[in-house]
């Protein structure tokens, strides 16, 4: 029987593959054109289609909102097609919306599948994350340390000085000060504009991404989705939900939290065994964004399984008709 579910396993990992290469093919049409909307719309409806081939009892726990904001892969919505292992979802049709509208890197189209019950339900607030790649004793940066102290603690970890750390962050005016203080320790910056799921991503990589650490505030839902992808990759992850106003903590008791000062480590936002699948939808460091050749559009995804610890980097051409 473990081989009959092995199976299954694997079988499931190529259908999300298909899953996240669909949204990313459909958004790309928008690429360029100025419109967050449609491009996130395309991909939501993209994403919504394949999944929903799948032979899996899916229920989205990250989803694009709450069920009264959002019509599709809303939070609670039951997804695949009821034959199959039961499954909580985590997607992102469009990681980067902004970035599909404008042209800019980084863009991806993101989806997380694990066992029911395995996947933290974070509420749509902020969640202040921390995260750095594999081969790291456990703890070596903490949440409890201060922007300055993480770099000099990585920095002595990885046997170098502070200048050759780079650390990722978003920028935003909320991140002035931190990115003041990290660049006191002579430590590199690289600012991103948006897509901290493909930020935190880059950690695990550095010789690849030139990225150390990822620091910073962004969204919960992207958290648990990083989180995902750097189970399967390697790489500890820290998240602390953060609360600006008394709806939000509504929100997060209404998606079953109770403690809310609690720093979250990677294994407790994910579980399970977790399997991630990201499309590229504008040139990453990561992965290649959709390419429109004379009579194709190709489009590379990367797939990972935690279980084993495998990552595929799949190219797919796809003739346009
Ligand atoms: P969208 O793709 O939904 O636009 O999100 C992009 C993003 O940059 C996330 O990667 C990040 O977690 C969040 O927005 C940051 O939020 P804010 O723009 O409010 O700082």
């Amino acid at each position: 029987m473990a081989d009959a579910r092995e199976f299954q396993d694997r079988l499931l990992s190529l259908g999300l593959a298909r899953v996240s290469e669909a949204a990313a093919l459909a958004s790309a049409k928008l690429i360029g054109r100025g419109d967050e909307k449609a491009a996130d719309q395309a991909a939501v409806n993209a994403m919504r289609d394949q999944l929903n081939l799948l032979d899996i009892k899916g229920v989205v726990v990250i989803g694009e909102g709450e069920r009264d904001e959002a019509p599709m892969l809303y939070i609670g919505e039951e997804v695949g097609t009821g034959q199959g292992p039961a499954v909580d979802i985590a997607l992102d049709p469009l990681e980067g919306t902004t970035l599909t509208a404008k042209d800019m890197p980084n863009a991806l189209t993101v989806i997380a599948m694990a066992p029911r019950g395995s996947l933290l339900h974070a509420p749509d607030v902020y969640m202040e994350k921390l995260a750095i790649g594999p081969g790291y004793r456990t703890g070596v940066v903490t949440m409890a340390m201060s922007p300055s102290e993480r770099v000099s603690a990585l920095a002595a970890a990885k046997g170098v000085s502070t200048e050759n750390i780079t650390v990722c962050v978003l920028e935003r005016p909320r991140h002035d000060e931190m990115i003041a203080e990290i660049r006191s320790t002579g430590a590199s910056i690289r600012l991103i504009t948006d897509g901290d799921v493909a930020g935190v991503m880059h950690c695990a990589e550095p010789d690849v991404t030139g990225i150390d650490m990822y620091m910073g505030s962004g969204g919960a839902p992207e958290g648990v989705l990083a989180a995902a992808a750097l189970k399967c990759m390697g790489g500890q992850f820290f998240g602390k939900l953060l609360f600006r106003n008394d709806d939000e903590r509504a929100r997060a008791r209404k998606a079953g939290i109770t403690n809310f000062d609690r720093v979250y480590t990677r294994d407790d936002l994910v579980r399970g065994d977790v399997i991630f699948a990201a499309t590229g939808v504008t040139d990453g460091s990561l992965l290649a964004g959709i390419k429109r050749e004379p009579g194709y559009l190709t489009a590379e995804t990367i797939l990972m399984r935690s279980k084993t610890g495998s990552v595929r980097r799949m190219v797919y051409r796809n003739p346009i008709r």
